[in-house]
């Protein structure tokens, strides 16, 4: 065994001249948690070994070592063989001390020009950056199912609402689009917030930069950093990119957690407007009629852990001096839950989308009711020259008389419509239907079925 360990296995305890007690190790230790980040670790440990011995700061042979080592470290790591110590705290000491074990002095070497301080910030950032990967892919697929959905619904009429009343008809395919455009934004923010995680921090050792002749653009084009980390102390403190990613995270549980509201709405007997394939609901253990929303409604309430890993790390931040702090280490666990809920929650979502089923006849029945296409007869007489506010009042009379007689507005005849304006004619029947409603709003970025048909186009072309 290695002499730099001691026998209580701490790389600093000759430091020290009373072990801490089993609470405070435990208190301490991360690596119960951060052995996940044992394969970027290794990345970033041969990235920097490469540089060192390049800069001929450890030798040719040294860096051999550490390879097979690695290799050997890897390989039992993949397999399950590997054994995490609690004694050796984290993720970093434990590698360090095997390393050391399998090859020997080159394993002290390893941690020239290092510190767990600049290796942590690198680690997780390469950890990062390969989930903002995953995460932007799977907001394309779930876009590719809400587009498949909205193009086999591009003329499907439902009521579209504010205030939850029914305010003027919209295609079904209309309304997936309308989170098509959400999912979009959410996997351009990924993208922006990648930028700023893609920095390489080692380099900056503890706080201040190290002594040795290091090539910091050599290790940061290695690991395929865009850049490195241009300030020391920076580098290894702040973690705002992490932070940034858990808000592009919450926004994405933002609009899954809105669609999923809608589709437990939708879904329930009361609007039938959907259904959601068996595989993605629940029975009830006592009433045995019931077929729950179970994965909506766990999206919607995770939303409300991934809104609160964003306050957490906002939390441990804000009153940290430079540089490093240990506060930094409790940044680990609501980052990879964040990683965790929002791909998990993606890659359901991906494959509910496209087990939606629905019903046209109960969404046309709904935009039956409420009358919907009241603005749509206001502006056709808005059209024929009355101004726009006396329009509207002459609509409301109609519906006030509708209601009377517990009829639409298209089952008022022609005389009957006349009272209320004289500017009416035969020519507004297909004006006050559904069809005739939607296919009127036929501009970039309107509710007509023809216009569905371009923005689906456009969003397709958009995701290659
Ligand atoms: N486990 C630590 C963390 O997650 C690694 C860095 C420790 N550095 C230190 N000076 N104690 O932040």
């Amino acid at each position: 065994m290695s002499d730099q360990f001691s026998k209580k296995d701490e790389a600093w305890s000759a430091r020290f001249s009373e072990p801490v007690s089993d609470l405070v190790k435990r208190y301490t230790a991360s690596v119960f948690f951060d052995y996940r980040l044992a394969k970027v670790d290794i990345q970033g440990s041969l990235a920097h070994a490469e540089m060192l011995a390049h800069q001929k700061i450890i030798s040719q042979q040294d860096y051999a070592e550490i390879v097979r080592g690695m290799t050997q470290i890897q390989a039992d790591i993949s397999a399950g063989k590997f054994e995490w110590l609690l004694d050796l705290e984290d993720v970093h000491l434990n590698i360090e001390k095997r390393l050391t074990e399998l090859v020997g002095d080159a394993g002290k070497r390893l941690h020239t020009g290092r510190s767990r301080n600049d290796q942590v910030a690198t680690d997780i950032r390469l950890y990062l950056r390969s989930a903002i990967d995953d995460i932007h892919d799977l907001l394309k697929n779930l876009q590719i199912a809400l587009l498949q959905l909205a193009e086999q619904h591009a003329d499907t009429i439902m009521p579209g609402f504010t205030h939850m009343q029914v305010a003027q008809p919209v295609t079904f395919g209309h309304h997936m689009l309308a989170y098509v455009e959400m999912f979009n934004r959410d996997a351009e923010r990924m993208m922006d917030c990648r930028k700023r995680v893609n920095r390489l921090p080692l380099g900056a050792a503890a706080l201040a930069g190290t002594t040795f002749p290091i090539d910091r653009q050599r290790v940061a084009k290695t690991l395929g950093f865009e850049d490195i980390c241009h300030n020391s102390l920076d580098a290894v403190s702040d973690r705002d990119f992490a932070i940034e990613f858990c808000a592009a995270s919450a926004l994405v549980m933002t609009h899954i957690s809105r669609l999923s509201e809608e589709l437990v709405i939708w879904m329930s007997p009361r609007v039938g407007f959907i259904d959601i394939a068996d595989r993605f609901c629940t029975g009830s253990s006592i009433m045995p009629q019931k077929k729950n929303p179970d994965v909506p409604e766990l999206a919607r309430g995770k939303t409300g852990r991934v809104n609160g890993h964003l306050v957490a790390l906002l939390t441990l931040m804000k009153a940290q001096p430079l540089a490093y702090n240990k506060d930094n280490q409790e940044d680990k666990e609501p980052l990879f839950d964040t990683v965790d809920t929002v791909i998990d929650t993606l890659r359901i979502f991906a494959d509910m989308a496209s087990g939606i089923t629905v019903k046209p006849d109960a969404m046309r029945a709904a935009a039956l009711q409420g009358y919907a296409t009241a603005t749509d007869l206001a502006d056709y007489l808005v059209k024929k020259g009355l101004p726009f506010r006396d329009a509207h009042e002459a609509v409301a009379k109609a519906v006030r008389a509708c209601e009377q007689r517990s009829c639409d507005l298209v089952d008022l005849s022609i005389a009957e419509l006349r009272e209320f304006s004289p500017l009416i004619d035969d020519d507004i029947f297909s004006v006050l239907t559904l069809e005739g409603s939607v296919a009127a709003r036929n501009h970039p970025g309107g509710t007509a079925p023809a216009q569905v048909v371009e923005a689906i186009k456009r969003a397709r072309s958009r995701l290659k």
